[in-house]
């Protein structure tokens, strides 16, 4: 593999006295293997955009995450280039130091810092970026870009491309070809290195400890935002600064609406309570979901189809190994759950017959998984050339079957307005699987033995 001028350096400072321990940083040799991936041509990269919220006030800024994958650089306004070829480089197009805007603002690295910091071989302030791109495409077979995301970023994108054409009649060749990043990136983040490992566990354990301490503060009488405060409060002491997505804590019948976000129902005795929630460490996601009785005891029923769940889930979770492929864990927690809908009298027929005839949907309606990592729904394919995608060591997915039964003349009433999820996070070994979230309690005795037990 060709190696980065700047690789011989690997290790950063930490700029934190308080915590300056040596860190190896992943990047550097990310940035190589991409390079080795496309062969030759010039790859780029942007962060994403600052968003307005509203007037003067802006969201806070969350980076792109295949530029943190490619660079762990977290200020706005930057690019990275990627030449690859015989002898690769990296340049990193950044913000330059401005004392005015950093009393405003706060700290910039500025080009030559960064370069340092985050081991580049070259770094320009932004303003350089459509002077230099020109240059760095002449006479390259390939642009590697994400295109289709920003029209704006496109056309600057185009705007380069045009730039090297137009000189075509001084000798200069312009890349025949615009090929999909994505293509390369996707594949290389599907299967975590050791860093990323290492920053998803500590990510699951926060929100084990913010779901634990959601079980403990759940009482009849108090609203569901009681209870998302109670997780961001975990999630913020422990050095998250955002949840992964929007935190759902729906109770009663809020736990059948997929994607309910409102949390501002008054808990009754007799809800449950379905908590998926995650926090978002180093840019990295977790997404457990956690589904409990408001008063601390489930019903008959809310036990019977929370046992279905709990089941589905193992039998999910048991075919989750490297070799299997994609759908294998959907299968076993689908065959489970159809039979438990059977049994109870939710659907009719043979086991069979309802797997064919998609019936079970009414009360499964989504699928049992998704990759995780820096995006909680990740980058990379479920497929290849039309088959289930083969599960490799260092894949990491949730494993998250549920269960979801409205009012209807033809459901036992019994069963009305109950919502389970019970989601995992999970890393593919070679003979199984690591739970990460293993932590968050789920058996019916010990979530009965914690909801409702703090202050
Ligand atoms: N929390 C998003 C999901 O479970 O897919
Ligand atoms: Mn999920
Ligand atoms: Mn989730």
């Amino acid at each position: 593999m060709p190696t980065l001028q700047a690789e011989r350096n690997l290790v950063t400072r930490n700029p934190d006295p308080m915590n300056a321990r040596a860190s190896i940083t992943p990047h550097p040799e990310r940035r190589l293997r991409l390079a080795a991936s496309m062969g030759r041509g010039v790859a780029v990269v942007a962060t994403a955009p600052e968003r307005t919220r509203n007037r003067d006030t802006h969201h806070p800024f969350r980076f792109d995450s295949y530029f943190h994958y490619l660079t762990g650089f977290g200020e706005p306004g930057s690019v990275v280039v990627i030449v690859a070829g015989e002898a690769p480089k990296s340049l990193l197009f950044c913000r330059e130091k401005d004392m005015e805007r950093e009393i405003w603002d706060g700290f910039r690295h500025g080009p030559e810092g960064a370069r340092e910091r985050f081991v580049f071989d070259e770094a320009y302030p932004l303003a350089a970026l459509d002077e230099m791109m020109p240059k760095l495409l002449a006479d390259q077979p390939a642009l590697y870009a994400d295109i289709g995301g920003d029209a704006a970023w496109d056309s600057r994108v185009i705007g380069w491309l045009n730039a090297v054409r137009a000189q075509v009649r001084t000798g200069i060749v312009a890349p025949g070809e615009i090929r999909d990043i994505r293509r390369i990136l996707d594949d290389m983040r599907v299967v975590k290195d050791a860093h990323e490992l290492d920053t998803m566990r500590r990510a699951a354990a926060i929100s084990s400890e913010a779901h634990k301490r959601a079980m403990r503060a759940t009482k009849p009488g108090r609203h569901e935002y009681e209870i998302e405060a109670e997780l961001l409060h975990e999630f913020y002491r422990h050095g998250s600064r955002s949840p992964a997505y929007p935190s759902i804590v729906a109770s009663g019948p809020n736990a059948c609406v997929l994607h309910y976000v409102e949390n501002d129902r008054l808990m009754q005795a007799g809800d449950l309570l379905l908590i998926d929630a995650g926090c978002e460490l180093e840019g990295y996601a977790s997404d457990i979901t956690r589904t409990f009785p408001v008063s601390g005891k489930f019903s008959g029923a809310q036990r019977d189809i929370y046992e279905l769940v709990l089941a589905a889930q193992a039998a999910a979770i048991a075919a989750v190994r490297a070799g299997n492929h994609w759908e294998q864990p959907h299968e076993a927690a689908l065959g489970v759950l159809v039979q438990g809908f059977i049994d109870f009298g939710l659907c009719t027929g043979t086991r069979d017959a309802v797997l064919e005839s998609g019936d079970y949907r009414r009360f499964y309606m989504h699928r049992t998984g998704h990759w995780l990592g820096l995006d909680v729904h990740d980058a990379g394919d479920y497929k290849q050339d039309g088959a289930w995608r083969v599960l490799q060591p260092g894949m990491t997915l949730t494993v998250e079957p549920g269960c979801y039964i409205r009012p209807g003349d033809d459901v036992p009433e019994a069963f009305w307005n109950i919502g389970v999820r019970i989601e995992d996070d999970v890393v593919v070994t070679a003979d199984g699987c690591e739970v990460l979230t293993i932590a968050t309690p789920k058996s019916v005795a010990d979530v009965e033995a914690l909801v409702g037990t703090g202050p």
